[in-house]
């Protein structure tokens, strides 16, 4: 007896308690709900009923039964809630299906469907009167089967699914001028659902999440829920997808039985993930790949720009070069003394290659700029060697070389800039530009010694190959300078020797080396006798059209042999000149000219003579005479001289010789 009252005071505290109920959820972080389908709370608070699945339900309920009547047959006392939503769609204004605050008999809606049954029934069970059901639905698919009013509806719902009552969803704001709202906007929104146990009325209000509850309901039905709520039920929330993945949110909740249920601190709600989807998507969908794209070409075009730049300024250094380093520039420094070898700083092309006018960056000398194309890598070790144990050459009748740089199939010589350029123009521009006789005396004078040093005056030998009036430059001062020696000799190189190619200036090749194509001291003699001729007469060695006077050497030849050499002068000098010294100059061009190279002058004695040091030998003694038979054949103008036999140059014998 006493246990049987223990047990029905226990009983009735329970009871008392459970009328009493009333809590609150801001964030459901330490919340002890009961859980089905797919439904989560996650890390951060939030009850997330669906995720983004298709055709997925999720159920969440308040652990603890809520007494809602007094007896199995009384009638249901008032009822409160308040809570947050949020439905996240995967598209804007395309979601499925919708969230419902239900108070039902069990925990979960056992044997409940997805999609348009909310979870909540199936088909079976739709409005049967032993469902014992209530829910408000935020319902976002128009269901015709279930008389839906449009996709975006708030709804009373009693033991089924088509409403007892329903509406658009939106508020009546203060004023009572009704707003509309999207349930699938994404955006947090507050609902409130009141039951009156005395008026047997039904409020629903929603309002976005920053708006205080409105006064006028935005859904209002009067019924008795006696017949439907039992009186021991479960409170939660129902949510289903459908063929479209939304996500459901709930931030916060609030329930009160008799009583209002207490406000929700908006404040403490967790947070909604970023709703990445509709500007993200333009950002992610447009403007990233074009980030990526720019990011991507400017990345090419720089490593394009880097390796053009690389190219361009490419140079070919070998480890043997680094011995000559002081001798070598920089090709982007000539390049920029050049200032990119643009035409207007070209100078002139020459055989071997074009030369450019430049001003070195940092000094400010002004030099010029050979490049020499050359293929072949055979011999460059030597022609470098030699180009730059040359360079130390210094005289002031040679144009000093100051250095060069190697690219791939290039070689770029750096020489002293001379301001007054080359002697033939100074020869053939006549009368534009003209030497007197002095200054034309002078310049022989020069480049005499400046070769004398290059054959004897220098630790080695070095023969010049293509001794011309062109190859000889005028500085400031008109000083005859010797430039471009040596080049020939890398056009020796890389060719096989069996079928040496004699490289030199047609007209200045001594007969000898068209032969053996062996450059020799004597064979710049030659081709300095040759350039004394030229200076003197003013004419080119070789004239293609006038047949009888064709060969310079020749027709001074057969002035001289006519006793009247002085008449093969430069008529353009008139009778400003020294007769002794032009009279020297014919006749030392003929005497270096001799086809026999033993019979040619060293450079010392030709600038002894020159200097007046040693009195010139008769050429009758040299082996020149009137009968014209000293002088080889010229073979060196195979052809040409094919085309204009010269009397005077007939093959002697004992010139002839292969032996030198
Ligand atoms: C949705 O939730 C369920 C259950 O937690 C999980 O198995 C599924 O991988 C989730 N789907 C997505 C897309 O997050
Ligand atoms: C949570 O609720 C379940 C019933 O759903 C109950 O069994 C469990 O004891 C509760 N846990 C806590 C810590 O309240
Ligand atoms: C409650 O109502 C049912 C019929 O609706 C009736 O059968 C039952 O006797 C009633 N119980 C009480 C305690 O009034
Ligand atoms: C429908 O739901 C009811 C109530 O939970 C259940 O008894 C019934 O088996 C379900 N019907 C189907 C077809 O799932
Ligand atoms: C609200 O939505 C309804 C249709 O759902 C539309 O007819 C009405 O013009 C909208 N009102 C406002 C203010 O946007």
């Amino acid at each position: 007896m006493f246990f049987k009252i223990l047990v029905g005071l226990s009983l009735l505290a329970v009871l008392a308690y459970a009328q009493e109920i009333n809590f609150v959820y801001n964030g459901f972080r330490s919340a002890n709900l009961s859980l089905d389908g797919i439904a989560r709370v996650t890390s951060n608070g939030l009850l997330k009923l669906t995720n983004n699945t298709k055709q997925q339900m999720g159920h969440a309920f308040h652990p603890d039964p809520v007494q809602f009547k007094n007896s199995p047959n009384g009638s249901v006392f008032s009822f409160s809630t308040a809570f947050v939503f949020a439905m996240q769609p995967p598209y804007a204004n395309l979601g499925g299906h919708g969230i419902v605050f239900v108070v039902a008999p069990q925990r979960g809606l056992p044997g409940s469907l997805p999609s348009n049954y909310l979870g909540m029934f199936n088909e079976t069970n739709d409005h049967n009167n032993t469902n014992h059901v209530f829910g408000v639905e935020l319902d976002t698919v128009q269901s015709s089967e279930f008389q839906d009013i449009n996709d975006n509806h708030v709804g009373i719902d009693l033991n089924g699914l088509t409403s007892a009552k329903s509406t658009p969803a939106g508020y009546y704001a203060d004023g009572g001028v009704f707003k509309n709202l999207t349930l699938i906007s994404g955006k947090s929104m507050q609902v409130w659902v009141d039951y009156d146990g005395t008026e047997k009325q039904i409020n629903v209000k929603l309002a976005p999440i920053n708006v205080q509850k409105p006064r006028t309901p935005l859904l209002s039905l009067s019924k008795d829920l006696s017949l439907i709520i039992n009186q021991s039920m479960y409170v939660g929330f129902s949510s289903s997808t459908g063929s479209v993945q939304t996500s459901h949110y709930v931030l916060g909740w609030s329930f009160r039985v008799n009583g209002e249920a207490q406000a929700l601190a908006l404040s403490q709600l967790p947070k909604l993930p970023r709703i990445g989807k509709k500007e993200p998507s333009k950002v992610l969908t447009i403007g990233l790949p074009l980030i990526v794209l720019f990011v991507v070409s400017m990345l090419i075009l720089s490593v394009v720009y880097v390796i053009r730049r690389k190219r361009k300024f490419a140079e070919v250094l070998e480890d043997w070069e680094r011995d000559y380093g002081p001798h070598r520039f920089k090709f982007k420094e000539l390049y920029v003394a050049t200032k990119g070898f643009r035409e207007q700083e070209l100078l002139g092309t020459g055989g071997f290659g074009r030369v450019y006018r430049g001003i070195l960056p940092t000094s400010k000398i002004e030099i010029a700029v050979k490049r020499v194309s050359h293929e072949s890598r055979q011999g460059m070790r030597e022609f470098v060697a030699e180009i730059v144990s040359i360079g130390r050459l210094r005289h002031r009748n040679i144009v000093s070389l100051l250095g060069y740089c190697r690219r791939k199939g290039e070689l770029l010589l750096v020489y002293d800039y001379m301001p007054k350029g080359s002697l033939d123009k100074y020869l053939y521009d006549q009368p534009k530009v003209t030497l007197n006789w002095r200054q034309r005396f002078s310049v022989i004078k020069g480049v005499a010694s400046g070769l004398l040093y290059l054959h004897e005056g220098w630790e080695q030998v070095v023969i010049h190959r293509d001794i011309k009036a062109s190859n000889i430059l005028l500085d400031a001062d008109l000083n005859g300078r010797l430039g471009d020696f040596g080049l020939a000799r890398l056009y020796d190189h890389g060719t096989d020797p069996e079928t040496t190619r004699v490289v030199g200036t047609l007209g200045y090749l001594a007969p000898e080396h068209t032969r053996t194509g062996k450059a020799t001291r004597s064979t710049d003699v030659f081709a300095f006798g040759v350039f004394l001729l030229e200076v003197a007469c003013g004419r080119r060695p070789v004239k293609i059209r006038d047949a009888e006077d064709a060969i310079l050497v020749d027709w001074v030849f057969s002035c001289w042999d006519q006793g009247a050499i002085l008449e093969a002068r430069d008529p353009k000098l008139g009778g400003e000149f020294v007769e002794e010294e032009m009279e020297l100059v014919l006749k030392l061009g003929l005497m270096c000219s001799h086809s026999d190279p033993l019979m040619r002058p060293s450079m010392r004695q030709v600038l002894q003579y020159l200097e007046g040091d040693l009195p010139m030998p008769e050429l009758s003694s040299i082996g020149l005479s009137s009968g014209g038979l000293t002088f080889a054949h010229r073979e060196g103008f195979d052809d040409l001289a094919m085309s204009y036999p010269s009397s005077l140059y007939k093959a002697s014998a004992h010139s002839s010789s292969v032996a030198e």
